[in-house]
């Protein structure tokens, strides 16, 4: 397997969402002040991670194009769940990618905790040999739902993916209190907003 050469438009996708969704932060700023994204990060999947997940998921080699949605991936962060939904609305009006899949794990959380808004795009990349279509998730999040994740995807390596019950529970309630954060804090939005705006001036 050629991985480079199989990798290559993914990288070119990482690297293009990067900058365009930077430059939406960017826009934001120069436009109101209150930007809706805090910071963009992206990543190609690692090869020994596009092989376990293949062998896990009894995927075939050639089949892994297709089938493994988060070779390319991206992480929008925010300051507030309101945020969240202000960059879904925008994503959705772009006509520079096609939405696959969406994913309400705010709404719906995950058993584990997790929280978090997904999107599978499909996006056309311009190569060498033509335009290829590549698949890629977007990940919508909070700090504060970014920082347990974070913390929960280190325990799941370490525990390699059996996290003991009791750390289970323990990260059950930490996923309920970092709501709680963000909850408390979407009350006082507009208190934070005008505060930041006042500092920005200066
Ligand atoms: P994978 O979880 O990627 O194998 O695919 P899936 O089809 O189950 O999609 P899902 O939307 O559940 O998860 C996609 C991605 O979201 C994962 O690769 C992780 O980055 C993230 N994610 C989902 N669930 C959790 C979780 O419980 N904890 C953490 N830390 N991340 C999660
Ligand atoms: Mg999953």
């Amino acid at each position: 397997m050629n991985w480079d050469a199989l990798l290559a438009p993914y990288k070119q996708v990482v690297e293009e969402l990067k900058v365009k969704l930077r430059g939406t932060r960017s826009q934001f700023e120069y436009e109101s002040s209150h930007s809706p994204i805090e910071f963009v990060t992206g990543r190609v999947k690692p090869v020994p991670s596009i092989l376990e997940k293949a062998k896990n998921r009894g995927i075939p080699l050639e089949n892994i194009e297709k089938e493994i949605f988060d070779i390319a991936g991206v992480r929008v962060v925010c300051q507030f769940v309101d945020d969240i939904y202000t960059i879904v609305k925008i994503l959705r009006n772009r006509d520079d990618f096609t939405i696959i899949e969406e994913k309400d794990y705010i709404t719906n959380k995950k058993d584990s905790g997790y929280r978090s808004y997904h999107m599978i795009i499909e996006y056309p990349v311009e190569m060498v040999q033509g335009r290829k279509l590549v698949l890629a998730e977007i990940q919508i999040r909070t700090l504060a739902m970014n920082f347990w994740a974070t913390n929960e995807h280190s325990l799941n390596y370490k525990y390699k993916g059996s996290i003991p019950s009791e750390v289970k529970a323990r990260l059950q309630r930490a996923a309920e209190a970092a709501f709680k954060l963000d909850e408390e804090m979407s009350k006082i939005k507009h208190e934070i907003q005008e505060a930041q705006r006042i500092f920005h001036r200066k």
